[in-house]
């Protein structure tokens, strides 16, 4: 089975979130189960400096509108095959994947993004420069929208699964852009491309693949409603019966507190103890009090209103009260991370935020931290709740998607059955987060209950084999038909 992933960003080459990872270690366990997976990315800058012994494998036919690409050839660090598009026109600049250096986004994300969505099409068709075919193309987010539609109106073209990893960000461009995109006027239609007489990349893929994924099972059903279905949720009841939640998995090489590099002290269920020195390694980096015995809550988020981040921020000094510590490490509305800068300035040795993108400090804190908070108001999976269970730190979470579907709330009865890994709130407000961090720091001051609650949580299976498995039987029945 051959399959073409396209993804528009991939750990550790260019992340800005779970994609990435999603991108690495899904397509990693397709390929141990022996399929041959080719991963297809924009050759951002990151990834030539990152790869710079990629093969020249293909020149691309020139496109109308389109400037002249070629394809590189390599792999990732994990074995998986990579295919790059070298495109200096459209990829080679500061900045990152989608924005500028000043947060704003590439005023022509729709070409950048129209190519990769027309050769990851291409390399389907019966007119590939590429003698690999694929039996199968997986589309990724907006990003690759556009090629179910490509394929749509291509000769020979391969099955294609689309996935949504987060409904909020649509790629919606002016209708000039269907005859710039080489995309046929009659696909400008409600039934087609068309999104409130704009063209979205977004309703493209789930109008025209031919199924449709996305990555928790209460996300599928979220999607089809008013309140998460972002203005496609007709659409997506209209497919229901083409359209599987399938869970997230995580790298559990990548992220694990038994080998993890960017730890000073390992530690795994038999012996958690090491954790402390990680704690204190935190409070030391991040110039908190070094105090072994306060809940240190941490975060780890994109700031945007999706994550819930301005709900940490209202009730950080309440938090801190309870007491307790706080660090935050996050980069995304300006706004936010002044809140978060200040409040580190104000109650300095309580409160710490680093605004930027660390991945090495976000293994610390999902080490060093006790409880982990996530107070998402919609979140189609979420892998960060999983890293923080893996590293025996107690999520926090809003009950929304992903968060339902891996975190258990801990209650009387839960302990006691061994399955509780988390603290759940179910309405979206501040006194909730914080009445539900206070319930999880009185806990964390009972130590019999929080070492079984640490247990719980680290003994949890997240590897990827059972979901890249429900992948796989997706891609075998779309190639039976
Ligand atoms: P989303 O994809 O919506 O941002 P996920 O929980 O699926 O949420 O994935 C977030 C990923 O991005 C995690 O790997 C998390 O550690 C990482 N991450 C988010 N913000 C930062 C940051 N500022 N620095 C380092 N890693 C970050
Ligand atoms: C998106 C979602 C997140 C999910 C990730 C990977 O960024 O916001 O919930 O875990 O994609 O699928």
């Amino acid at each position: 089975m051959r399959v073409l992933f396209a993804t528009s960003e991939v750990t550790p080459l260019i992340k800005t979130g779970g994609l990435a990872d999603v991108s690495a270690a899904m397509p990693a366990a397709l390929h141990g189960m022996g399929v041959d997976v080719r991963i297809l990315l924009p050759g951002y800058p990151q990834v030539l400096k990152a790869l710079p012994h990629l093969q020249a494998a293909t020149e691309i036919p020139i496109q109308p509108n389109f400037p002249a690409a070629r394809l590189l050839a390599g792999s990732l660090p994990n074995g998986v095959s990579l295919l790059v598009i070298e495109c200096a026109e459209l990829y080679k600049r500061g900045g990152g994947a989608y924005q500028d250096e000043h947060g704003l986004d590439w005023p022509d994300n729709a070409l950048r993004f129209g190519l990769l969505s027309k050769i990851a099409a291409l390399l389907s068709c019966a007119d590939s420069p590429l003698d690999w075919k694929p039996d199968i193309v997986h589309c990724n987010d907006w990003q690759t929208g556009l090629t179910p539609a490509y394929m749509h109106f291509s000769d020979g073209a391969a099955p294609c699964v689309m996935t949504v990893h987060n409904l909020a960000f649509q790629g919606v461009f002016p209708p000039q852009m269907v005859a710039k995109l080489g995309l046929p006027a009659e696909c400008f239609q409600p039934d087609g491309v068309e999104f409130y007489d704009n063209l979205s990349f977004m309703k493209a893929g789930l109008y025209y693949a031919d199924h449709i994924t996305t990555v928790s099972p209460s996300y599928a059903n979220e999607i089809q409603t008013d309140a998460l279905g972002f203005g496609l949720q007709g659409l997506l009841a209209y497919r229901r019966e083409v359209l599987t939640g399938i869970l997230n998995g995580i790298d559990t090489t990548e992220w694990n507190p038994a080998t993890d590099p960017n730890l000073v002290q390992s530690y795994d269920i038999t012996d958690i103890s090491g954790k402390s020195a990680n704690k204190c390694a935190l409070q030391k980096h991040m110039g908190l009090h070094i105090d072994p015995d306060l809940p240190l809550f941490g975060v780890v988020s994109r700031f945007t209103p999706q994550k819930g981040v301005d709900l940490i921020l209202e009730i950080a000094p309440q938090l801190i009260a309870l007491p307790a510590q706080l660090v935050l490490l996050g980069t995304g509305d300006i706004e936010m991370q002044r809140i978060a800068l200040e409040l580190s300035h104000n109650y300095s040795g309580q409160i710490s935020a680093y605004v930027g993108f660390d991945e090495a400090l976000s293994h610390m804190i999902e080490a060093g931290a006790d409880i982990f908070l996530m107070p998402s108001r919609f979140e189609p999976c979420g892998l960060s709740q999983m890293y923080s269970q893996r590293y025996g730190t107690p999520p926090v979470v809003h009950a929304t998607g992903g968060l339902i579907d891996t975190v258990l709330d801990c209650n009387a009865a839960s302990l006691k059955q061994g399955v509780a890994s988390g603290f759940v709130f179910h309405s979206m407000d501040s006194s909730s987060l914080l009445a539900t961090a206070r319930r999880a720091a009185m806990t964390y001051h009972d130590k019999k209950s929080w070492q079984a609650l640490q247990h719980n949580c680290m003994v949890k299976n997240f590897d990827w084999n059972q979901s890249a498995a429900a992948y796989h039987d997706i891609y075998t029945h779309l190639m039976r038909r």
